[in-house]
This record gives C-alpha cells, structure tokens and sequence, in this order.
C-alpha cells in the first residue's frame, strides 16, 4: 500500500490507484475546509445555538442528543451546499463532474462510547463497505470536523487489503438495511440491535493505521480498505463527514478494486442513492 500526501489533484490516474489499495491525504483542498466549516454551523443550527460541540454529550440525556443528532444528520445530507461543495471537490482534484455519481454525503457523530455506541452513532466494526454492497469501484472520502487524536478517529488496516476474511456479508441484504434496519437506528440507544456484516474471525491490529488529522484534511481510499470506527473513550465528541465518488465507466464496466470476500448479492440495491456530480440528478442505474 502506498500512502499519497496532497498529490490527489496531480494524478490523473488516481482512481487506479485507489483501486489498488493506495490512500491519499490530502491537507491542502479547499472544499474540504468548505465543508467542515459549513458541518460547524450546521450543528450550532441543530443544537439550538451552542458552539461547544465536542462537549454537546455532557450537556443533555442521551436520548434528547439522538434526537438532534438526527435532525443534524437529515439536514447535513439532503441540503444543496454539500451537493455544491462535493461538486467543488472533484473539480479541485482536475476531475471531470459529469464522469462521477456521488453517495449521499453524511456527517457521524461520536460521542464518548459509554455515553452512546449504537444507532446514530454505531461504532462501526472493522469491516469494507463492499460487505454493505457498496460497488467495486467505491471511492470513500472521510475528514475529521475537528482536530482528532489517534484513539478518537478511525482505522484502516490496509493488509486486508486483499487478503480474505471471513464475514457474514453473504447473509446480510441491501436492499432490507435501506428499507428497514437503516431507519431503526433512533431506537437502538443501548446497544444495536440491527444486524451489520461483521468479521467472523479475529482480526490482527497490527498493521491498522490511525490517521490523527486536522480539520478538512481529507483521506480518499477504496471503499473495499478494512476499516472502522475507534471506540472514542475520549472526553470530545468527535464529528466527522464523509462521502463516496463512483466513477460512471467504471461502474458499467465493472472495474475497481478485486473482490475478495463479500457474499452481499443486492449490490444495486443502493444505486438508487447515487446522484450525478454534475447536476445532481437521480443516476437512474446501469441500464441507462
Ligand atoms: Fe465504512
């Protein structure tokens, strides 16, 4: 794996590399800074003004926060900024828009752990999004909205790359997450009761990278990387966005990173939350 530092918008061939396993970070794009300021105001405007955000989960019960971390959540994705500044971004790498479809763009809030780990803020087992039948040719970005530290941010264990784990993703289903599992998530305050793909086996630590990054220093990665959440047993809430690029050709043609281990069957399932970068409109699937 080979870990590329602001070269995103100097290589035209980044989406190959990606789809070998290699990840860029990026601490020098504008978009990024973009969103994160904008995520910043966004959460004042949920929480009813207050600006001490990293502390917002000592300052109410836990089930008020989840709800105003949903209002955040469904504001942040569906409004047009962040359709504007994603667009933005592919143009600030030298990408074409009208060559990309982007999944909604989503921010993720994570409190201290035994404040809250289930639900709206699921700490995410290692796993690829391939096992959630995301596309080969994934593209993921992730920032973190404030400055994070190695035990507040997430992993990404870049040996699994490509070699095999054993997983329940042949057992999970697309298309019932979208439509039934994902809208639960404002009921599992405890623990999480929805089913997710998770490793069946143990997984070595040993190779897994924290990256510790400031405000809208952007890391873009394949989607099939084994990654997950870091339990955050620290005092701040940590706030983080994120969002996925799919290249349009390379999705019909079927290219991207191998496959090595997902069963999920509904892959298509999810296509209808893809949007043209270009003008943000339905991508209305392969058939096209
Ligand atoms: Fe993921």
């Amino acid at each position: 794996m080979n870990l590329y530092i602001n070269q995103l918008q100097k290589k035209n061939d980044f989406r190959n590399a990606i789809y070998a396993g290699d990840i860029f970070l990026n601490t020098d794009l504008n978009a990024p800074k973009d969103l994160c300021a904008f995520a910043r105001e966004s959460i004042t405007a949920a929480f009813d003004g207050e600006t001490r955000h990293q502390a917002l989960h000592t300052m109410m019960p836990v089930q008020e926060f989840i709800g105003l971390v949903t209002k955040l959540k469904g504001q942040f994705t569906n409004c047009i900024e962040v359709k504007e500044m994603i667009r933005n971004f592919v143009l600030e790498i030298g990408a074409n828009p009208g060559e990309f479809l982007f999944d909604v763009p989503r921010i993720r809030v994570v409190p201290h752990y035994d404040y809250l780990h289930a639900g709206v803020s699921y700490a995410y087992k290692p796993h690829r999004d391939k096992w959630y039948g995301s596309v080969d040719c994934q593209i993921n970005t992730w920032m973190p909205v404030y400055t994070i530290q190695p035990d507040q941010t997430m992993m990404i264990n870049p040996a699994y790359f490509s070699v095999p784990v054993k997983n329940s993703s042949a057992d999970w289903s697309l298309s019932d997450w979208i439509n039934v599992q994902r809208p639960l998530a404002q009921e599992n305050v405890i623990e999480e009761l929805r089913v997710h793909p998770v490793p069946l086996e143990d997984i070595s630590t040993a190779s897994e990278i924290r990256i510790a990054a400031n405000a809208g220093e952007i890391l873009t990665f394949s989607g099939s990387h084994l990654h997950g959440t870091v339990p955050n047993y620290t005092e701040q809430t940590r706030f983080s966005i994120d969002f996925r690029l799919v290249h349009i050709a390379d999705l019909l043609g079927q290219r991207g990173a191998v496959n090595v281990d997902s069963g999920v069957a509904d892959t298509e399932a999810g296509y209808k939350d893809f949007f043209h970068v270009s003008d943000f409109s339905h991508f209305q699937g392969t058939n096209q």
